[in-house]
């Protein structure tokens, strides 16, 4: 009985690795194809980056000026740091393969949200729901897609308001819509984020298992500080 178990489990494995090996094998002939080489090249043309750039550079003045307002507001700070980036070619690729689609840029640019991202990061979760407010009033962009992580949160435990935005960039007679992620959180829930990127996110072919579950353990612990935190403001606010 007990080394039919065994037996049992080790075939489990042996094809569960047989095909983390051919999803590997498959990632790998992804990233070096030849539509992955032209992925490469048109992420890197000067339009293309130009208008992520400015898609970035737009949030992050809007973002700072959120910031200066909301700290005369209540005479404290209120983003600890703002970060941004444009997605690597890379993870495009690996992306677009994981969701099945074609690999091109101009397929990414429609599916994908995140090519521009930026994430700011507050000190208490109050500020996270203001910030999302004053960016969603904001006339000249427009919110696309919200998916609350707080409210409900991931089912490994993350935890973040992520807001999908449009921003217009005019070009002569042109205007094209260009995507946004901006990823708003707690500096807590980030620390916890910044950990599970290191030892679980997107790491399918490593063996995480009893990492993740511990993990997850600890984003209650993030809730609980975040909560405790904001009800101490609260209660020195009031002396
Ligand atoms: P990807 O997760 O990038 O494939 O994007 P998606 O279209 O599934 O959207 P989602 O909102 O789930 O994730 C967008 C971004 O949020 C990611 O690129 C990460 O920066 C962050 N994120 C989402 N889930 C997790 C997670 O479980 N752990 C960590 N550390 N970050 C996450
Ligand atoms: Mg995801």
């Amino acid at each position: 009985m007990g080394n039919k178990g065994k037996t049992k489990k080790m075939v489990r494995f042996e094809v569960l690795e047989n095909k983390d090996a051919t999803k590997e094998k498959n990632v790998q002939e992804a990233l070096n194809s030849k539509r992955a080489q032209k992925l490469k090249a048109d992420l890197l043309e000067a339009d293309n980056i130009l208008r992520n750039e400015y898609a970035i550079n737009l949030l992050l003045f809007k973002l700072k000026m959120i910031n200066i307002e909301l700290e005369k507001k209540y005479t404290r700070a209120v983003i600890r740091n703002i970060d941004s980036r444009i997605k690597s070619a890379d993870s495009i690729i690996k992306k677009l393969q994981r969701k099945g689609y074609d690999i091109s840029y101009a397929v990414a640019e429609e599916k994908l949200n995140d090519i521009a991202g930026i994430r700011a990061v507050c000190f208490f979760v109050d500020d996270v729901y203001e910030i999302a407010e004053l960016l969603k009033r904001q006339k000249d962009i427009k919110l696309i897609k919200e998916k609350d992580y707080i409210k409900e949160p991931k089912k490994n435990g993350y935890q973040s308001l992520h807001l999908i935005m449009q921003v217009p960039f005019f070009a002569g007679e042109t205007c094209i819509y260009q995507k946004i992620e901006v990823q708003l959180r707690t500096a807590i829930m980030d620390s916890w984020a910044e950990l599970d990127n290191q030892l679980c996110y997107k790491k399918e072919f490593l063996n995480t298992e009893n990492a993740e579950e511990e993990l997850k353990a600890y984003s209650q612990l993030v809730v609980k500080m975040d909560k405790q935190m904001l009800q101490l403001r609260k209660q020195i606010k009031k002396l």
